[in-house]
């Protein structure tokens, strides 16, 4: 059976380029970045290299690059490396659990948060996060798009209201690295953080800008590794794919890959959208559209139990994810959809598509013929379409 994986912002595959060029690193150049002998020099170069090349992809100085494990390091090291007992946190409701958890985290040692709410667009209003600042907020963290609708966050309103008020600013920009246009001097950020594994990169991969005097506590101590930020020999092969997915992801905004990834994204959900009963989560304001980055639909269903439909789509060879997710064993609906002001059952009737970069017109069309059978076969069996609910 053919096979369409829908669930990019899962994660995404190695591109060939970026599997050859970590192999040797695993291998016949496996030195220690910190030793001083030809093998060591050989990693060091390497993960230069790719410090410079990242550089660009963030427009900052070299030395402004950390290399750790990804998304949930960078974001716990901004928020556990900045606050101190008595500060003030602003975040949004809408952010990844490694957001969210730190923030839980440092409660328990005197830092309060806000959690500012969205628009029910799924749009963070920079006005609602100056609103809530304080002479005691130290920080705020706003990602620049939600892993779950897609929606652009107006990061370079946010770092504008952080520079007037002087509040530090991390972007957690792990869903937005290598689908939008980079660059943490225009987004007004202290610190950004992106994951190698969402844009065609190794797993447990990942890289964090620090603006040149942020005052940012390392996470992990012991050896003098990343300029004392971050303690830890060298993942060399993961730094190498790092980079190389960083300098496709860059080709790629440039030669036409995310314009024609839209037109299929766009393609993909006008088409699910003949279904009755069915909308867009985010990406709307009345009549108005929202930016939201290329690759990402996600779409409610009437009378449907989004688990099941996950479930059957996957039967029928596509990959996506629903909007619940499971904690502590109960299967709980989305947090970012609650927080748009879905109610409970459509949040967990709604599906997320979100397309890699090497989707066909064949998978679009594959999907658009799974998806109304598979809808259609769970409304005919559904109680709630049978209008017995609650018996
Ligand atoms: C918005 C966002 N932040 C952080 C993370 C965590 O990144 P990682 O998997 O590299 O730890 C994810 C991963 O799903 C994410 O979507």
């Amino acid at each position: 059976m053919k096979r369409v994986y829908m669930d990019a912002n899962a994660t995404t595959p190695l591109l060939p380029e970026v599997m050859e060029t970590m192999r040797p690193y695993w291998m016949e150049r496996f030195g220690n970045a910190s030793s001083i002998h030809l093998d060591g020099q050989q990693a060091r170069a390497a993960v230069d290299r790719s410090r410079s090349t990242m550089a660009e992809f963030f427009n900052c100085h070299d030395a402004e690059v950390v290399f750790n494990s990804g998304g949930t390091e960078g974001d716990n090291t901004a928020i556990f490396g900045l606050l101190h007992p008595g500060d003030h946190f602003i975040t949004t409701s809408i952010e990844h659990s490694a957001i969210l958890q730190a923030a839980k985290r440092v409660a328990q040692h005197g830092v309060e948060t806000t959690f500012v709410a969205p628009q029910t667009s799924g749009l963070i209003e920079p006005t609602d996060i100056l609103r809530v600042i304080r002479p005691e907020t130290r920080l705020i963290s706003v990602m620049l798009a939600n892993n779950e609708t897609g929606v652009l966050q107006p990061v370079e309103e946010i770092g504008k209201i952080a520079a007037d008020t002087g509040v530090f600013f991390h972007i957690d920009a792990v869903q937005g690295a290598g689908k939008v246009k980079f660059d943490v001097r225009r987004f007004g950020c202290h610190l950004c953080s992106i994951s190698a594994h969402k844009m065609h990169g190794p797993k447990g991969t990942g890289a964090m800008f620090v603006r040149r005097g942020t005052p940012l506590e390392p996470l992990l101590v012991g050896g003098s590794h990343e300029r004392r930020q971050r303690a830890g020999t060298e993942n060399v092969p993961g730094i190498v794919g790092l980079a190389k997915a960083a300098e496709l992801a860059m080709h790629s905004l440039e030669d036409g890959t995310i314009d024609r990834l839209v037109e299929l994204r766009d393609r993909l959900e006008a088409g699910i959208l003949q279904i009755s009963g069915a909308g867009v989560n985010g990406g709307w304001d009345g009549e108005k559209k929202i930016p939201r980055v290329a690759n990402t639909t996600n779409i409610w269903f009437d009378q449907v139990e989004g688990e099941a439909l996950v479930i059957a789509m996957d039967l029928k060879g596509v990959a996506v994810s629903g909007g619940s997710a499971c904690h502590s064993g109960a299967t709980e609906p989305s947090h970012v959809l609650m927080a748009m002001g879905l109610d409970k059952a459509r949040a967990r009737a709604s599906l997320r598509f979100s397309l890699l970069k090497t989707a066909t017109e064949a998978d679009v069309e594959y999907v658009l013929k799974a998806v109304p059978e598979a809808v259609e076969h769970l409304r005919a069996i559904s109680p709630v379409a049978a209008g017995t609910a609650g018996d």
